[in-house]
Parts: C-alpha cells; sequence; structure tokens
C-alpha cells in the first residue's frame, strides 16, 4: 500500500522558509515583498484561488495588492493596469489570474508583464528560460511537483518518467524539470497510443490532464512514485484528481491524495517566486 505524500506538510515547510527568509530581509535590508493579484470578471473558482494567494501572502509577511476588475474591462485597460504595475517598486510579482474573459487576449496579457515581475513564469522569456535550465523562477505546479517527489527521497536520476498532459503551464515544463534532474521523460496525451503500456514503464508518473479518474491502477507499475495534478469537481460536488486513487494506491509506493497533494504546493511555489523576484530586484540575488 502506497504511503501518502503530504502536500500540505510540505506546502507548509515551502511556506515557513520564505516567511523567515522575508522576515530576515525585512529586518536586515528594510525590504517589503509585495505581490499584485489582478483578477477580471466574477468567476467563482477564481476568486477562491485569489483569496487564497491573498492570505498565503498576509501569512509569510508580503504585501498584497489586488485588484479586482469588472467583467466589462476592456483589454487596453488591463494592460494600461499591467504596465503601471510593472512601473510599480512596491510590486514585486504580478499575477493575472487565469482564465480572463473571452473579449481578452490571455497572450497579450502574458506578454505585457515584466519578465523579472512573471512570477507564474507564463512570458516566453521566462519559458525559454526553463528551456535551457537558466531560469530565475519555475512555473508553480510543476516546481510544487519536483518538491514533493523530493519530499519521497526518490533520485530522479536515469528513472523512467512519465507525464500525462501537454500543456504550456503544466505538462511540457514538467517534462523539462523531470528531464534536468536526469530522468527520462515521455510525455503523453489525448492523442497517445498505448498509454497503458507507457504508463506501466513509469518510475515516476505525473498526472497532469483534466479528465476525472483516467489513470487506474492497472496502469501503475508496482512501487511506481504516482503524483496526481488532476482537480475534478463530480456531480456529487466531490473533489476527485486525475488518478483513480483506491487502485492506484494499491501499486504506487508513493501517492499524492487530491485535495491535500498538489493543490497546495502552487500557492506555496508562488510564494517563493515573489520573494526570488523581490531579490533580484533588489540586486541581492
Ligand atoms: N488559474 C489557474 N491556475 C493559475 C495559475 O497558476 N496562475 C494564474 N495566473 N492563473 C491561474
Amino acid at each position: 500500500m502506497a504511503q501518502l505524500i503530504d502536500g500540505k506538510a510540505v506546502s507548509a515547510a515551502v511556506k515557513a522558509e520564505v516567511a523567515e527568509e522575508t522576515a530576515k530581509l525585512k529586518d536586515e535590508k528594510g525590504l517589503k515583498v509585495g505581490l499584485a493579484v489582478v483578477i477580471v470578471g466574477n468567476d467563482p473558482a477564481s476568486r477562491v484561488y485569489v483569496n487564497n494567494k491573498k492570505k498565503a501572502c498576509e501569512a509569510v509577511g508580503f504585501q498584497s495588492y489586488e485588484y479586482a476588475l469588472d467583467e466589462s474591462t476592456t483589454q487596453e485597460q488591463l494592460l494600461d493596469l499591467v504596465n503601471v504595475l510593472n512601473r510599480d517598486d512596491r510590486v514585486n510579482g504580478i499575477l493575472v489570474q487565469l482564465p480572463l474573459p473571452k473579449h481578452i487576449d490571455e497572450k497579450a496579457v502574458i506578454n505585457a508583464i515584466s519578465p523579472d515581475k512573471d512570477v507564474d513564469a507564463f512570458h516566453p522569456i521566462n519559458v525559454g528560460k526553463i528551456m535551457i535550465g537558466e531560469y530565475s523562477f519555475l512555473p508553480c505546479t510543476p516546481a510544487g511537483v519536483m518538491r514533493l517527489i523530493e519530499s519521497t527521497g526518490t533520485d530522479i536520476t536515469g528513472k523512467q518518467c512519465v507525464v500525462i498532459g501537454r500543456s504550456n503551464i503544466v505538462g511540457k515544463p514538467q517534462a523539462m524539470l523531470l528531464l534536468q534532474k536526469n530522468g527520462t521523460v515521455t510525455i503523453c496525451h489525448s492523442k497517445t497510443k498505448n498509454l497503458k503500456e507507457i504508463c506501466l514503464g513509469a518510475d515516476i508518473l505525473v498526472v497532469a490532464i483534466g479528465r476525472a479518474n483516467f489513470v487506474t491502477g492497472d496502469m501503475i507499475k508496482e512501487g511506481a512514485v504516482v503524483i496526481d495534478v488532476g482537480m475534478n469537481r463530480l456531480d456529487n460536488g466531490k473533489l476527485c484528481g486525475d488518478v483513480e486513487f483506491e487502485s492506484a494506491e494499491k501499486k504506487a509506493s508513493f501517492i499524492t491524495p487530491v485535495p491535500g497533494g498538489v493543490g497546495p504546493m502552487t500557492i506555496a511555489m508562488l510564494m517563493k517566486n515573489t520573494l526570488t523576484a523581490a531579490k533580484q530586484q533588489a540586486g541581492i540575488e
């Protein structure tokens, strides 16, 4: 039976590290750390995420600046705000909550954020830096996944790593990070043939496909480390991952629960990126 990977505990440890360093920066250098969070419209899930980010900022000692804009905000108005925040010295990190309303081009907004303040690591410059291994920020979810794998004591070098999902936010950067740790990486997606066979070869399996209970125990190699990035809401209101937990935990050596696995890591890594941004902008790192 698999051991559970406790995302809440690992996330709390990351946030405690960030809080300690933030307090030290304030005491020793008089430096304050600030994160601007921009939300457009009334998407309830986005509202919950933004509130959680605000709370996390308070918990680690950051200033948070929230900009809640009306659904009818034009792309030009949003770009103007991003430009103001790019120039605001109190703001070290800028996060524009996605998805944006349909009339706004997300790419244009991401491209407008200064790469130095892009704590999501979504800007093409930061994406490119990840490719060549010279990054300042890592995208929050894949970075959180790496930290969870690390917490199991698993050495990635030479391991067969399978990532299911090829999104720009999770799958693709996840594969790059595993590769940088010397994993042998396969990326699978909705068009992949013989998916079960590929999964059965995985020592480390990261699932980010966005389909409830998609990976079942019979697709998992005995002793694999299984990381479930999925967050699906079932008709009965319950949250579930992309991995069918009951059958998977019988095969895996370590597995993340949903909720309480990858989810809490994303915000912790956002705090870490914001601290890194503040240090870089102050010329400390
Ligand atoms: N929407 C869902 N997840 C994220 C995220 O990590 N960053 C941003 N900016 N928006 C999101």
